[in-house]
Parts: C-alpha cells; structure tokens; sequence
C-alpha cells in the first residue's frame, strides 16, 4: 500500500516547466532519496508535497489515504501533518535551543519541557544546548535543532531539502547516519532531497532520479546503479565506463574484454560498467588474448584507490560504431596496487549492463 501518492504532478512558472508529468509512490516508513542537478525540480515537488506550493491542474497528492491536492482540493501546508527540515536549517535566531524546538508545540501544553528534553535526545544534542541561541551552535548542531523541531509535531511525513550541503564532508557522514537513525526510530516517511549521488545511495530505499522537471527513473538504489535507463542517469549515479559491445548469446564484448549480459539481446549496442568491476592483471603473459592497459596514474585514497589506464591493446570488436575511451578511469583495493608505467591485463567482473536502444 503506498502512503504517498504523487500523479502527474506538473508546476509551470510562466514558460518555466519547473516540473512534468511526475508520478511515484513511497511506502510507510519508506526512505525515499530525490536526486537530480541543480535547477532539476527537486525544491519545487517538496514545496508541492508540503502546500507551500499547489500542482498544476491534472495532478494530485495524497498521503495516508487522504487527497492534499487535486481536482477542487487544496489542504494548506499547517494541515498536512509534514515536518520540513531546509537547507540552512531556518531557525529563528532569537529563539533558544528549546524554543525553537517547542515552536510547535504550543506555549502551555503539559510536559513541555520534557518533550524537548526527549526531542534533543532523539536528535543527539546535549542537554546543555537547551538555552543556546542559533549563532551559538556549529552547523551540524543547528540541522539537528531544525531536525528535532520538524519531529515536534509528530509528522506523517519529513521532507529533508539537502539539509546536510552545508556541512563538510565527515560531519556530513555523521549526520546522514543520525538523521536516518532518529528517522527510524520514530518511524516517520522521509523524503530526503540531495544533488550528492553517494548520500542518496547510502540513505534510500527507493531513489527517484529528476532530470529537467521529469522523473527519469525510479526504484532501488542497486538497481538503479547497475542498471541505469540511460547513460545520462549512469553517470550522475557514479563513475561509469560506457562503450560500445557485441551481444551476442549472453554475452558482451567490448574493448576491455567479455562479461555477461542479457540473453535476450544481440547485435550492437551500448554498455555500462561500473569501474569497480574492472580487473588487473599483474605481469600478463605475452601471448594471452585479454586486453591491456599501461597505468597512467595512481591517485591514492586509502582503503581505495581510483587508476587512468591507457588501453592499449583493445578486444576487437565487429561493426560497432562508436569509439570506447582511449583512457578509463578505474577503482581497486589498494592493497596490491600496479605501479605507473606498469603494463597490465585487463577483465571484466560481473555484468555489462546494456542500456535500452534509444
Ligand atoms: N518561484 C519560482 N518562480 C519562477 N521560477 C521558479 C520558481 N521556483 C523555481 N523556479 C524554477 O524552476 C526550476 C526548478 O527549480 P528548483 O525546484 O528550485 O530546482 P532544484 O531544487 O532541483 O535545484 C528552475 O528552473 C527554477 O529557476
Ligand atoms: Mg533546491
């Protein structure tokens, strides 16, 4: 049963279609990620979910069973039940820690104070916090202010509008994982929304990809990953190789070598691997057919390093079109790590994904 439905959500400013056609689901309790560049529509569908904004005429929202907007109906943002958390938080800076979290609470209700005293255990904060005013606290303590205010009331619903961009990268991480344990544990849909591909991936169940105003997949995040719709979609998920191949009886080949791929497709078309699913090779003997690369870089990163490899001896491949890239970038364990200037054979782990003929 899903919980929120969107169908054919559209928002026009003026000639601008911020959104088209938008239509998906998300289950109770489901963490769903929205990804897209900038400018791709992802502020104005939260808007929408949340009745800041209302949809073009023809779409609908729903959420538990009850229409928000749709044919002669519109519910205004203070009846939905949704908690909305912003990129800078938006807290009000005259306010401390507790009011800002009480805000919606109500000035007088019984067991206030220990309400709040709840919400900031729930969100990480120490209780020291509580008298603090906003420019008091570092970032990461001013989204989990907001965090803990929008979990408040209690909402059947959170929208997250990158709220972590602001933070740098390790606070980043830290934060993801509260925010998607405190989420958990009180058991409220979220909808987070993220240009950072890697922070979608790690947070979702479900990813909703938004490309120019319009839904240009949805589903797991795996599945998504290694079987993007288009090569579009593939590279703003990850890094991907995407060459040209012959399919022919289960099985791709491509300039980097053979992998298998779906029995029912054949003749010439375009695949994806990711550059983790590449192999080298030390020391490969002279005569063996695979192909070759000479490392041109080595760019260390601790537990994983990313390798340019010149191919310079190609699986040869018949009646294929397009060039694959004369120098792949891959990623490998950097345990046994090929010097540079090392020749080195090349294969494939895993499956080419095809991508669907245009
Ligand atoms: N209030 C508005 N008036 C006019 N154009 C808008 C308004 N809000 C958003 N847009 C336009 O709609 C498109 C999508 O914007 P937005 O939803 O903010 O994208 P994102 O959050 O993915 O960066 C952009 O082209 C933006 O300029
Ligand atoms: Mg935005």
């Amino acid at each position: 049963m899903s919980f929120l439905t969107l169908e054919r959500v559209g928002k026009r400013y003026g000639h601008v279609a911020a959104l088209e056609d938008v239509s998906f689901t998300t289950a109770a309790g489901g963490r769903t990620a929205i990804v897209g560049p900038s400018g791709s529509g992802k502020t104005t569908l939260l808007r929408i979910i949340s009745g800041f904004e209302a949809p073009d005429a023809g779409g609908l929202v729903a959420l538990d069973g009850k229409i928000l907007a749709g044919p002669r109906v519109f519910a205004p943002a203070h009846r939905r039940d949704i908690g909305f958390v912003s990129q800078d938080g938006a807290l009000f800076p005259h306010l401390t820690v507790a009011d800002n979290i009480g805000f919606g609470l109500g000035r007088d209700i019984v067991g206030r104070s220990e309400r709040i005293a709840q919400l900031m255990k729930q969100v990480e904060l120490d209780a020291a916090m509580r008298d603090r005013r906003p420019h008091e606290l570092s970032g990461g303590q001013q989204q989990r202010v907001a965090l803990a205010r929008a979990l408040a009331r209690k909402p059947k619903l959170m929208l997250l509008d990158e709220p972590f961009s602001a933070l740098d990268t390790g606070l980043r991480d830290a934060m993801r994982r509260l925010v998607a344990n405190a989420l958990r544990a009180a058991g409220v849909t979220t909808i987070l929304v993220t240009h950072d591909q890697s922070e979608a991936l790690s947070f979702a169940d479900q990813l909703v990809v938004l490309r120019a105003g319009r839904v240009a997949q949805a589903g797991a995040p795996r599945d998504l990953y290694l079987k993007p719709a288009d090569p579009d979609t593939a590279r703003f998920l990850g890094e991907a190789i995407i060459a040209p191949a012959e399919i022919e009886g289960g099985w791709a080949t491509c300039f980097l070598g053979r992998a298998p791929a779906d029995a029912s497709c054949s003749g010439a078309r375009l695949v994806m691997l990711r550059p983790e699913q590449i192999a080298l090779t030390r020391n490969p003997p002279a005569d063996a057919g695979a192909a070759r690369a000479v490392v041109t870089e080595v760019e260390y990163g601790g537990g994983v390093s990313i390798m340019s490899l010149l191919i310079v001896r190609q699986m040869r491949i018949e009646g294929a079109g397009e060039k694959p890239p004369p120098v792949v970038q891959i990623k490998a364990l950097s345990n046994d790590l090929p010097a540079v200037g090392e020749t080195v054979g090349v294969s494939i782990n895993g499956s080419a994904h095809i991508f669907s003929a245009p």
